[in-house]
């Protein structure tokens, strides 16, 4: 048997107060992976918690599969299909749906957005400044990265408060303030079906379907048209599951990771005044900034793969069919790789951190875009003659899927 602790990520109540980050020193601390059991019965996983051992998970996806659910082991299988997006899926479907989108994500596509968020962002940042005293993620974070992907999905921008809506009830469901953890287990079974068992996904599906219908054959050249009339290089058309899940996943993927780094940065930037000065003094410093920005954020912890087949991995004995988790988080603590890893430094260099996922087939698609939003959000914010200052509490997003941050109350000092 493998090596374990008697701490397990399973002890934690879902993270109520940030990243139990301590935890992940401890088990990183000890070598290989480590095993934590869950209630319902066989359903466990190893917790991948040292750097180079994540990449090693991330770049091997014939042992450690994405496509695999077994935490849906009751569903049938034709119904785990009908969950499955680009995120669960591998091989040749997964390289074809992938090339088909990736034209719209790359560093090139995305610069033609540059005036497009210079502007956004102005707008943001003139209304919230002007109140003196505000939520940061209501009035800056939340709005921005959802606008961003409006434009490129081409849904209008009032829709946009609908989008944050949906975002918050799926991937914030183990919080008691989304309404969606509360629907109970005869519920639960009846939207096992889809991503994040959540009803607000059918509200999203329902809603693709009707953007889908208005833009089929029109030749435009958003994304939700390329969902519709794209063909992939396999030659196969999107299914009409796939079309559901991968509009879903464009619509979540990019909208909270974005909003709780932005929200992050800014509570580190005021937590440390010297690392803001650095970027004041020198702007141009932003662009290689940003990657310690993300890096400290982790607004992913974690994602999570099945073994393929037995295997020994770092001293530990994997069984077939073994959840196996990779915490990016930790990964991106571990002093192997990054020196003095809690020093927030925005001229670390190198800084290869991996709150992108770190190489491997699902490595973020939308990384560009990301970087290219909190690029021009901070360059904007920190040309600015104003300072903010922490003005209350700041309430974390219970979960221990991401890293976010619900209120950060802040005044213009
Ligand atoms: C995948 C993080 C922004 C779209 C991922 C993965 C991570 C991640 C950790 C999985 C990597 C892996 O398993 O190897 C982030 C973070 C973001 C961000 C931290 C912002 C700070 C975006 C944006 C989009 C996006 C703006 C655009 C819509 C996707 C998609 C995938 C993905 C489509 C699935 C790729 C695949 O399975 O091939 N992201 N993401 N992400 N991300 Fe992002």
């Amino acid at each position: 048997m493998s090596t374990t602790t008697a701490l397990t990520l399973a002890d934690l109540d879902l993270f109520a107060h940030g990243a139990p980050w301590g935890v992940f020193d401890e088990l990183r601390a000890t070598p290989g992976l480590h095993w934590s059991t869950e209630e319902s019965p066989n359903h466990g996983f190893w917790s991948v918690m040292r750097y180079h051992d994540i990449v090693r998970v991330l770049r091997d996806p014939d042992t450690f599969t994405s496509t695999k659910f077994t935490n849906l082991e009751e569903v049938d299988p034709g119904m785990q299909d009908q969950r499955r997006s680009l995120l669960e899926t591998d091989g040749l479907r997964h390289r074809a749906l992938r090339r088909m989108l990736q034209g719209q994500f790359t560093p090139q596509a995305v610069a033609k957005y540059e005036t497009f968020l210079r502007g956004i962002t102005a707008k943001t940042l003139d209304a919230a400044l002007a109140k003196k005293e505000f939520d940061f993620v209501d009035e800056v974070s939340a709005d921005f990265p959802i606008r961003v992907l409006a434009r490129l999905l081409g849904v209008p921008d009032s829709d946009t408060g609908q989008l944050i809506d949906w975002g918050n009830r799926m991937v914030g469901n183990t919080d008691p303030e989304h309404a969606d953890l509360l629907i109970d287990s005869a519920e639960s079974e009846e939207y096992k079906h889809v991503p994040f068992r959540s009803p607000a996904a059918i509200e999203v599906y329902e809603y693709g379907k009707h953007l889908a219908a208005e833009r089929r054959g029109k030749g435009g050249t958003d994304l939700v048209t390329l969902l519709a009339d794209g063909e992939p290089s396999d030659g196969q058309k999107l299914t009409e599951h796939e079309f559901n899940t991968n509009f879903l996943l464009l619509v979540v993927a990019g909208n909270e990771t974005t909003r709780h780094t932005i929200t992050h940065t800014m509570k580190n930037l005021m937590a440390n005044p010297e690392q803001l000065d650095i970027l004041r003094n020198d702007p141009s410093l932003i662009p290689w900034a940003v990657e310690e920005f993300l890096r400290y954020a982790s607004p992913v912890y974690h994602f999570r793969r099945t073994a393929t087949k037995d295997v020994e991995f770092s001293g530990t004995q994997i069984a077939e069919g073994d959840k196996v988790v990779v915490w990016f988080a930790s990964g991106n603590r571990d002093d192997a790789v990054f020196d003095e890893p809690y020093r927030f430094d925005v001229t670390r260099n190198p800084n290869e951190h991996m709150s992108f996922g770190r190489g491997g087939p699902h490595m973020c698609l939308g990384n560009a875009l990301a970087r290219i939003e909190l690029r021009i959000m901070f360059e904007d914010l920190l040309t600015r003659d104003v300072t903010l200052a922490p003005a209350g509490d700041v309430d974390f997003l219970r979960s221990n899927f991401v890293h976010g941050i619900k209120r950060m109350p802040v005044r213009v000092v």
